[in-house]
């Protein structure tokens, strides 16, 4: 293992520095410098996808109010979070120390840690003190690989089904009611759509998916790493997708739908019915964006055969191993992950804090009812995974190909899950 030098803080590092070094008199000095007050002026450089909330200024806000002496400059990178992930791979393969931090979807760890990307934040951790198990123990355990942390938990998702309260008192509790309320109440109070959800080929499509199968009792991989995806619970939940996606009462582009889409539509009005992760619900209130502030309500999402299942979705942070700001870096994702962080996260862009204290904050619990709720802890910490894997970005392709094809009518949802049993078996044994 590498070991990786404390030096970060000031201009004169260099990253091969970072890289090597063990020297600890360096390690000292530093403390002092910085007991002293003496640090220098630094920028560091924090990479995350869009954000179409107000919530990343204001938390980088807060954090240079903080900390005079560190600036954060920001690196926006693609929505889309596969094509986020093939640039910080391209980034970070080469080494260059071009970003400080940046936010790491739950579905990285595994593999940027066994790519060597990225700093172990266990000595960070140590040296202030950090109670990990403030955290919900998923998140935790989600960046965590090989026995050490390699993120911090900044905020967690989970799919949720938002519903216009000024159409409708309930929503739907089955796949099978949303179906019948969609089409029926499509029209309504100038809507277009009676439903919105992600069905464009792209990792939001595999959360979407997960979602169908887990709640028709399917599963991708089961617990013992064993592929199990070509089961009748898979095809009866591909169906029904099928089904809704194939609808009158989606748009017609809804295979052009990605969370940008669905937010679009969604707060101009257009649909009764949608699904999107939390921070949607931040969108729905914006005076300046939103055509239907106070008509929103979160739920559940609806249930299959055995029950209502969320995607376990949300993001961690990371530093750059080549980062030529390490502590400087740390002291922005402690920040970040940390109390203060997280609630700006939560109240100013409606994103579910993965401090279990922070629900109990008053003013993250006007975000929304479901946010006040104690179930939707549960929910939260019930959320279900997708596989994880040092080549999960393989796995979600093949996933992405087979379940488009369903959706696209050229494939039986039957065949669909024939394949990627035997493509996923064939990429998990390579
Ligand atoms: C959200 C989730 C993330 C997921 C992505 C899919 O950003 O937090 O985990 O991969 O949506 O589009």
């Amino acid at each position: 293992m590498v070991a990786c030098s404390d030096s970060g803080s000031t201009e004169q590092d260099n990253p091969d520095e970072t890289d090597t070094s063990d020297d600890s008199s360096t390690d000292s000095e530093e403390e002092e410098a910085a007991d002293e007050g003496e640090e220098e002026q630094v920028t560091i450089v924090y990479a995350r996808g869009v954000d179409t909330t107000p919530a990343t200024e204001a938390v980088i806000k807060a954090f240079e109010e903080k900390n005079p002496n560190i600036k954060v400059e920001q690196r926006e990178m693609p929505a889309d979070t596969g094509q986020s992930h093939d640039q910080y791979v391209t980034l970070l393969s080469s080494q260059s120390s071009e970003i400080d931090v940046f936010n790491a979807d739950v579905i990285w760890p595994a593999e940027f840690a066994q790519a060597n990307y990225v700093l172990e934040l266990d000595r960070f951790i140590e040296k202030d003190g950090i109670n990990m198990e403030d955290y919900f123990p998923g998140t935790v355990a989600a960046a965590n690989f090989n026995g050490k942390q390699w993120a911090m938990p900044q905020y967690t998702d989970a799919g949720v089904f938002y519903y216009r309260t000024d159409i409708v008192d309930e929503p739907p509790k089955t796949w099978d009611e949303l179906i019948e309320m969609a089409g029926e109440l499509k029209g309504e109070a100038g809507t277009e759509h009676g439903y919105l959800m992600q069905a464009a080929q792209y990792e939001g499509l595999i959360t979407n998916a997960i979602e169908y199968i887990a709640s028709y009792g399917g599963e991708v991989v089961d617990e013992d790493n064993n592929v199990v995806v070509d089961s009748p619970e898979t095809i009866k939940a591909l169906e029904k997708m099928q089904e809704i996606v194939t609808s009158d009462f989606v748009p017609e582009n809804i295979l052009n739908f990605m969370e940008t889409e669905t937010e679009n539509a969604w707060i101009e009005g257009n649909a009764v019915f949608a699904r999107n992760w939390p921070y949607m619900m931040s969108s729905s209130n914006d005076e300046e964006r939103s055509e239907i502030v106070g008509n929103v309500e979160m739920a559940r999402l609806p249930a299959g055969d055995e029950g209502t299942a969320s995607a376990l979705g949300g993001w961690m942070t990371m530093i750059n191993r080549y980062s030529e700001h390490p502590e400087a870096a740390w002291e922005f994702v402690k920040f970040i992950s940390g109390p203060e962080g997280q609630k700006i996260s939560a109240v100013e862009g409606g994103r579910p804090p993965t401090l279990s204290a922070l629900y109990d904050d008053p003013e993250v619990q006007d975000v929304s009812t479901l946010f006040a709720n104690p179930e939707f802890r549960e929910v939260l910490q019930t959320a279900v995974p997708r596989p994880v894997s040092p080549i999960y970005p393989e796995v979600s392709d093949i996933m992405q190909i087979e379940i488009s094809k369903v959706l696209t009518g050229d494939q039986t949802p039957e065949d669909a899950a024939a394949n990627m049993q035997t493509k996923i078996e064939e990429a998990m044994a390579e």
